[in-house]
């Protein structure tokens, strides 16, 4: 049939954005897809007795992951229940069973995205995670497919949402440090674990994920040059202040001679760079390619509505290659293809 069958792993802050999108811009969705409906068919969440917004039918909710992804009807799994490890283990079992992926998921990519995208391509299955770095900004599919022609030397970001936060309401508004990561949390920005946020690991998986890409180099997160923003000071960002610096956390990227170098840590910048002027949960990404020269994306880098869009985007993208036929997962697979799948079993 013309309807895509479509598994949820998670219905909180993104999720919920998702089940929005999907109502709000259906026309949108059906005019880009080639009128394929998308059917939200099983959802997986924790506690089955939380007060939701938005409208999914109470009846589709699961506390058992085996629903999703061993229901025959469920076609496209999107994962945005966040950790690693159970989310490892559910991607791998619904790449198993032919069902293809989209993810926000930058802990697990980070960690685990060569593998699983490796899986996904032996099973000719989607794995897609657009959202899994700076929020709405599309930023890597512009690495690519827009600068896929490009050489990437550098690439410069504010890829939390969650500190960048913090510090523009230290920083303009005065507020304390628990004070704004408290706001951050209630607006939906922050993991629901805050530490990684605020330790740079996040902004590091993410930097990883952009190197990966940007590079197409092999980066390890342990490899990334690492301080978060824990120790910083109202003290610290006030003396900024006076001097014409504005305290950012900045992930840097960088291929040179000596292969490729990654470091996330609060800097001061000029109040006259453009980075000093990215504000609340937004973010931004410089990026220099050798032939294009200078580029900088900017964009929503946290919360519901605009991670979704990044999610929904890639939903597209996956049902547009199941209806070329591209990304058809009941292939035959090769005898080579199937032993490689048993072992990994
Ligand atoms: P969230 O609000 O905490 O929602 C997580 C959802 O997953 C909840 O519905 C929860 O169920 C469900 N869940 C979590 N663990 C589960 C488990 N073991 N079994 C069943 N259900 C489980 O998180 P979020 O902010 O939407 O983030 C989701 C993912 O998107 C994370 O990977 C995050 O890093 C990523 N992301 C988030 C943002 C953002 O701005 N929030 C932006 C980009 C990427 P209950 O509702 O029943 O508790
Ligand atoms: N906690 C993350 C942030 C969510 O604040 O940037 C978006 O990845």
């Amino acid at each position: 049939s013309d309807k895509i069958g479509i598994g949820l792993l998670g219905l909180g802050t993104v999720g919920s954005g998702i089940i929005h999108i999907l109502e709000h811009h259906k026309k949108e969705l059906m005019a880009k897809t080639g009128a394929a409906d998308v059917d939200i068919r099983r959802v997986l969440v924790r506690d089955l007795e939380k007060q939701r917004d938005g409208h999914v039918n109470r009846d589709l909710y699961t506390t058992r992951a085996e629903e999703v992804l061993e229901d025959p009807n469920i076609d496209l799994v999107v994962e945005v229940m966040g950790g690693v490890e159970e989310a490892r283990q559910y991607i791998e079992k619904a790449l198993k069973n032919r069902k293809h992926i989209v993810t926000a998921n930058k802990d697990l990519m980070a960690l685990h995205g060569d593998e699983l995208l490796a899986l996904a391509d032996r099973q000719n299955c989607e794995l897609l995670y657009e959202a899994s770095v700076a929020g709405g900004i599309p930023i890597l599919r512009s690495l690519t497919e827009g600068l896929a022609s490009d050489r990437i030397t550098k690439m410069i970001g504010i890829v939390n949402g969650t500190t960048n936060y913090m510090l523009t309401k230290m920083t303009q508004e005065e507020l304390s440090y628990d004070e704004a990561l408290q706001q951050a949390q209630e607006l939906g920005f922050a993991e629901s674990d805050p530490t990684a946020d605020v330790e740079g690991l996040d902004a590091a998986r993410k930097m990883v994920i952009l190197a990966r890409l940007g590079f197409y180099a092999s980066v390890q997160l342990d490899e990334v040059h690492l301080k978060g923003m824990t120790a910083v000071t109202a003290e610290d960002i006030a003396f900024g202040q006076q001097l014409g610096y504005t305290l950012k956390l900045i992930g840097l990227a960088e291929r040179n001679e000596e292969g490729v170098e990654v470091s996330v840590e609060p800097v001061f910048i000029p109040d006259s760079h453009p980075l000093a002027s990215v504000h609340d949960e937004y973010n931004a990404v410089y990026v220099y390619g050798e032939a294009v020269g200078e580029t900088m994306f900017y964009g929503p880098g946290a919360g519901s509505l605009p991670t979704a869009t990044a999610v929904v985007s890639d939903v597209v993208s996956v049902i547009r290659q199941i209806r070329l036929g591209t990304a058809k997962a009941e292939v035959n697979l090769s005898a080579d293809e199937e032993t490689v799948l048993k072992k990994d079993e």
